[in-house]
């Protein structure tokens, strides 16, 4: 993961362990990846340095450190727009929905987004420890999705979810975590036999 090793280290957000790397980079190889909520867009830029075909990188909010940086503008679209506004596209079935650190705060237009990328969707972020990655109706949604691969690390875990078809599974601890009132320490989320990956 030569790619990887290039983009290591901390963000403010995000930090990826070497497996979550590789099952990212295995998520979004050869695929079109939207970027929902990409912030600075440094993992829009990963991911395309990973093999992603195509990346669209969305936030309300313009790519400020980017335009600052003196590196060339690698993504290949930026849509400055909210969820909210983002119509159904037909590139979307097949693309894969890249969701890192979604807003803690009520984004209505975000759950009902991701539904249109129906066939993969790779969530990056935190529930456990007080930390909150967002909000209930995403958890709705992603609770009915197939689990690809589920990388949990004290940081941030890892979720590659697939299509719908996963209803009736349980629930992840880090979802888990997510949808209860109480916050849940990692230990116990994870360490404690709860979870065996
Ligand atoms: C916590 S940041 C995560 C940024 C990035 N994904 C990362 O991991 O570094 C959440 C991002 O979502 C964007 N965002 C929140 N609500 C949004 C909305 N309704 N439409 C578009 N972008 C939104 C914010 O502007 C912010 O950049």
């Amino acid at each position: 993961m030569e790619a990887v090793n290039r983009f290591e280290g901390r963000t403010s957000m995000w930090t990826l362990t070497d497996d979550q790397a590789i099952a990212l980079a295995n998520a979004v190889q050869g695929k079109v990846v939207w970027d929902l909520g990409s912030g600075d867009s440094s993992l829009s830029r990963i991911v395309l340095h990973m093999g992603a075909k195509k990346v669209v990188s969305v936030d309300r909010n313009p790519p400020v450190k980017i335009k600052r940086a003196a590196e060339p503008w690698w993504v290949h679209e930026v849509r400055h727009t909210t969820f909210e506004d983002l119509n159904q596209e037909d590139e979307m079935r097949d693309a894969v929905a890249l969701l890192a650190w979604p807003q803690n705060c009520s984004t209505p237009g975000l759950a009902h987004l991701v539904r249109w990328f129906e066939n993969s969707l790779v969530y990056i972020g935190s529930n456990t420890n007080g930390a909150v990655c967002g909000m209930e109706n995403l958890w709705n949604h992603l609770a009915q999705r197939s689990v690809v691969t589920h990388i949990p690390h004290e940081y941030n875990v890892l979720t590659h979810y697939g299509s719908s078809w996963g209803a009736g599974r349980s629930l992840l601890p880090d979802e888990r975590a997510a949808t209860s009132e109480e916050v849940v320490s990692y230990f116990d989320a994870y360490a404690t036999g709860k979870y065996i990956d």
